[in-house]
């Protein structure tokens, strides 16, 4: 299974942080924000890495991570995003990368205190279609919200005004090749990006999407509270413990 990382767009909800500087190079206690999702696949055992990148200082992960030695991997691979047309239009950029693979998809700001190796193996087992992770949350109106009927989601919602859950869908997804052919099919939201949510609804519609309830905390890491929080996480507990 190849592992893509999304690391574009321009972090304006950090402004003046990221002026000079990439939001995913800000700091998290003692790492930058990069290394927490680099550390997630890699103790689920995702080794073929990509990480999509963008904004003004693109060259500076280049400089940060390099070949991943410092990671114990032999080679990263980088793509750059022009502007920020949103998670699924990042996610586009990985085609050919992918190649028919599956894939584990991890945005550049989410950083977990567990890990992944169990929901890794499960998509691993699962024929095709797509698998999502879910987390309770106490601001949901700020996430992608899954709706529950009994134990089958019914809908995700982005950024509901009036949440029906308070089960945030986290920016951990697992895919199978299908999801780039979902990718082309897509039109701009009213916030003018390709939405990541709109390639999950496809999945539910086809009956081809599981989920898994995270175990420990999640948190993004993309607005200065989130950004204190997760500092704030990672210095109680550590993050990616196995
Ligand atoms: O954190 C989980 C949430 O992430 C999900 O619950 C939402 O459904 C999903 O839409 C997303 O919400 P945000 O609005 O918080 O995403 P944001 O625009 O902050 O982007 C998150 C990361 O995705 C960002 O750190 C880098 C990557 N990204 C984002 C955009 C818009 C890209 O690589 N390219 C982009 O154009």
């Amino acid at each position: 299974m190849k592992g893509v990382i999304l690391a574009g767009g321009l972090g304006t909800r950090l402004y003046p942080l990221t002026k000079v500087m990439n939001k995913h190079l800000l700091p998290v206690y003692d790492k930058p924000m990069i290394f927490y999702p680099i550390e997630t696949l890699i103790t689920a055992g995702i080794r073929d890495i990509l990480i999509v990148t963008g904004g003004n200082h693109a060259g500076d992960f280049l400089r940060l991570i390099g070949n991943g030695r410092d990671f114990g991997l032999q080679h990263v691979n980088y793509t750059y995003q022009e502007g920020e047309g949103g998670i699924a239009e990042a996610l586009g950029l990985a085609r050919y990368f992918c190649d028919q693979e599956k894939v584990v998809v991890i945005l550049g700001d989410n950083i977990i205190e567990k890990n992944i190796v169990q929901a890794v193996k499960e998509f691993a087992g699962q024929p095709s279609g797509a698998k999502l992770l879910l987390k309770e949350v106490e601001d949901p109106e700020r996430f992608g919200v899954a709706e529950l009927e009994g134990p089958r989601i019914k809908k995700i919602v982005e950024k509901p005004k009036a949440p029906k859950s308070n089960l945030a869908v986290i920016g951990i997804y697992f895919y199978d090749p299908q999801v780039f052919e979902f990718i082309d099919s897509l039109e701009p939201s009213e916030r003018g990006e390709l939405e990541i949510t709109d390639v999950n609804n496809m999945y539910l519609e086809r009956s081809v999407l599981t989920y898994g309830v995270l175990e420990g905390w999640w948190t993004d890491a993309g607005t200065f509270d989130s950004l204190l929080r997760a500092g704030r996480l990672v210095a109680q507990t550590g993050a990616n413990n196995l």
